[in-house]
């Protein structure tokens, strides 16, 4: 049977590496998708095409686009696999098909947003149903090979869509604001591996022990904070937060300074505040901007410097 889902990427707004270490952080979902199409193989094995538009793939990565392709295949062959096993199916002749907007890479979750659409396709496809619970269990195994050992935070925000309060190990809350908050995400065109900024961190995190607990203790109370800040629909506020989350990211060595600079550069042309999101190390920046002349001023502040723009908008249903 021929099957398709679709999800969404992500942005988090604060909390990304002290999540990972147990700390709250509070993700959005974001209108950048991710598709996969599934339907018999030939081979009558799981088989893997994906369709990436070269021009995510980074300028600053030397990598040749086949082992960047290579990165996103494995991973939903794992996730089709997994799916199957689950649900028991013996057929195996599943031919996955995958498209995606999102930027790789980049920190906006392109791998979470295929495993978890490629994990929903497969299911539809034999006739079964995976609720979200069961989509963020089975997420795991792809996300493991990919990242490590990620939070889960990717994952559960590409399920639910919306605003979500995350809390290793499964504690997912949705968030429901009367207006999400207006934000410009921008690529700084460098791109890297997730799994080595976490590794590292949480390296540093078993030797700094009384240091890093001082982080998660702030970050803590910021994620709180930009909860409370988003509900009282307060940007002032949440700009603020946003710019002590960047600072303490800065201090644990994930931003680099072409990030640092594009979030000067941001707040400088008057986005309320400004974050790298994601691992860092490269990928993204956000920007909070309160409105449309600031919105354009931002980015074309930012494009001269060398940013690719994605305006975003939240995504409210996840997985689909
Ligand atoms: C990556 O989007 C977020 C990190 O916190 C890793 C994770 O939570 O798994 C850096």
């Amino acid at each position: 049977m021929t099957a398709s889902s679709r999800a969404p990427g992500k942005i988090i707004l604060s909390g990304e590496h002290f999540v990972v270490l147990g700390a709250p952080a509070v993700a959005m979902a974001v209108n950048l998708y991710s598709k996969i199409e599934v339907r018999p193989s030939q081979s009558g094995q799981i088989e893997v095409t994906a369709d990436i538009p070269l021009h995510l793939v980074s300028k600053a990565d030397k990598r040749p686009p086949a082992s960047e392709k290579q990165e996103l295949l494995e991973p939903l062959r794992l996730a089709a696999k997994a799916t199957l096993d689950h649900i028991e199916s013996r057929d195996r002749s599943l031919h996955l098909d995958a498209s995606c907007q999102i930027p790789i890479g980049a920190g906006l979750g392109s791998s979470a947003s295929t495993t978890v659409a490629t994990i929903s396709a497969v299911a539809k496809s034999r006739g079964a149903k995976l609720d979200r619970r069961g989509i963020f269990k089975l997420a795991f195994i792809p996300e493991n090979y990919l990242h490590g050992k990620p939070s889960g935070i990717d994952q559960a925000t590409c399920i639910y869509g919306g605003i979500i309060q995350f809390r290793k190990p499964s504690s997912i809350k949705a968030l429901n604001v009367k207006r999400p908050p207006s934000i410009l995400v921008c690529d700084s065109g460098v791109h890297r591996s997730t799994k080595a900024l976490v590794g590292s961190v949480v390296k540093r995190s078993q030797k700094q022990i009384g240091r890093f607990q001082r982080h998660i203790d702030e970050i803590t109370t910021i994620s709180n904070a930009v909860i409370k800040a988003l509900r009282s629909e307060d940007d002032l506020e949440l700009g603020l937060l946003m710019n002590r989350n960047h600072e303490l990211l800065r201090q644990i060595g994930v931003s680099t300074p072409g990030l640092d600079g594009l979030v000067a550069e941001a707040r400088k042309a008057g986005a309320l505040g400004a974050k790298l999101t994601g691992a860092g190390g490269g990928g993204c920046i956000i920007a909070l901007v309160d409105d449309d002349k600031i919105r354009s001023n931002v980015a074309r502040k930012l494009r001269k410097k060398g940013g690719t723009l994605y305006n975003v908008s939240l995504d409210p249903k996840g997985v689909e």
